[in-house]
């Protein structure tokens, strides 16, 4: 059993291994794949750091190269590498290397280099023995040191949000991957810190994403704050467009805890609508009450009930009520 995780992981790596070598010591690799990469703005060590490569328009060149090696297609197959026609399934695309807590490669993701609409932007490794997606956070391997240094892990969506901002010098911090997070994800992180900082974009989409790990993020007992970043940036194309002491400014200046974010939000949508206002209250005393440390409780009554407008025995009246019937 453990034999056949470790071929597994075995052939990862040499995957690895070939996409960087095609990367970095092929023609096309270097004229296409590099080249992309570097219009991006990554240098080449951050390039070979994660573990990045180029997977070129070709049939079969993994698969071959892996035979030449005496891994069987069995095997890339089981990794999703090689589809079941004995095809390579990533073909004509910059890699993403996938690693785990320890380093691992565990899964691969591959993008288009130039738009189009009839592929999607991102293809990623299906799941499997060593791969659940909802276990893992893209950049953990590389920013578990730094989280646990600075008692902070950001959080951004994409892959070369990591990179960059890595590449910028801020270490701390991994992607979701495009999803909303998971339970596993939040007791990852929180073996390393209690507070995380979502970095999402600005548009309705990132806002939704957000809020959506919240509740499961409070019941961890973490502290949650917000950054939306100015529309149309995401972490990468905002830091490489500022800089990295501007970027942390940013930070720094807009960050806010998510509850009160979501306070004010919720009171923005409700307008002067007496009905919806008054159900802004119990949307928000539902969030407190998820918080199972009763002192951080009452640290978000007093500034949530300011925001409201509603005095603090109301407020803790309506959470109360709520946790009597989760008891
Ligand atoms: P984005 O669309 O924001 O892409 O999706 P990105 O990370 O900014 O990538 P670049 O800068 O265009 O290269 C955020 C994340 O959602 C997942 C990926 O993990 C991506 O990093 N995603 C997105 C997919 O899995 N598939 C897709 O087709 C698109
Ligand atoms: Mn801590
Ligand atoms: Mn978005
Ligand atoms: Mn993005
Ligand atoms: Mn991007």
């Amino acid at each position: 059993e453990q034999q056949a995780i470790d071929s597994l992981f075995l052939v990862n790596q040499f995957a690895q291994e070939f996409f960087q070598t095609q990367l970095f010591d092929t023609d096309k690799g270097r004229s296409i794949g590099l080249s992309y990469f570097k219009q991006r703005g990554f240098r080449e060590e951050t390039l070979k750091k994660f573990g990045l490569g180029f997977a070129q328009n070709d049939m079969d060149a993994l698969l071959r190269a892996g035979k030449l090696r005496g891994y069987n297609a069995e095997l890339l197959k089981k990794l999703g590498l090689v589809t079941q026609y004995e095809r390579d399934f990533f073909r004509d695309r910059v890699m993403f290397s996938i690693h785990n807590l320890t380093g691992k490669v565990i899964a691969f993701a591959g993008r288009i280099m130039a738009k189009d609409p009839k592929q999607p932007k991102y293809i990623n490794s299906p799941e499997t023995e060593i791969y659940y997606k909802s276990k893992v956070l893209y950049g953990i391997f590389f920013a578990k040191k730094a989280i646990r240094q600075f008692d902070e892990c950001l959080l951004v969506e994409g892959y070369t949000d990591v990179i960059s901002l890595h590449q910028a010098g801020i270490e701390n911090v991994v992607a979701s991957s495009g999803t909303a997070l998971t339970p596993d994800q939040i007791r990852l992180i929180k073996r390393f810190t209690n507070n995380i900082k979502i970095i999402y974009d600005g548009d309705a989409a990132g806002i939704k994403a957000a809020l959506r790990g919240l509740d499961l993020a409070l019941a961890e007992d973490m502290n949650v704050r917000l950054v939306l970043l100015p529309d149309g940036e995401d972490p990468d194309s905002y830091i490489q467009k500022v800089g990295s002491e501007a970027f942390l400014l940013y930070l720094k200046e807009k960050g806010k805890d998510i509850v009160q974010f979501e306070t004010e939000l919720l009171l923005k949508e409700a307008g002067d609508d007496p009905t919806r206002r008054a159900g802004v209250l119990g949307q928000i005393a539902n969030t407190i009450s998820k918080i199972k440390n009763p002192l951080r409780r009452d640290e978000y009554v007093k500034v949530t009930r300011q925001v409201l407008g509603v005095d603090e025995g109301r407020m803790i009246f309506e959470i109360n009520k709520l946790l009597r019937r989760d008891l």
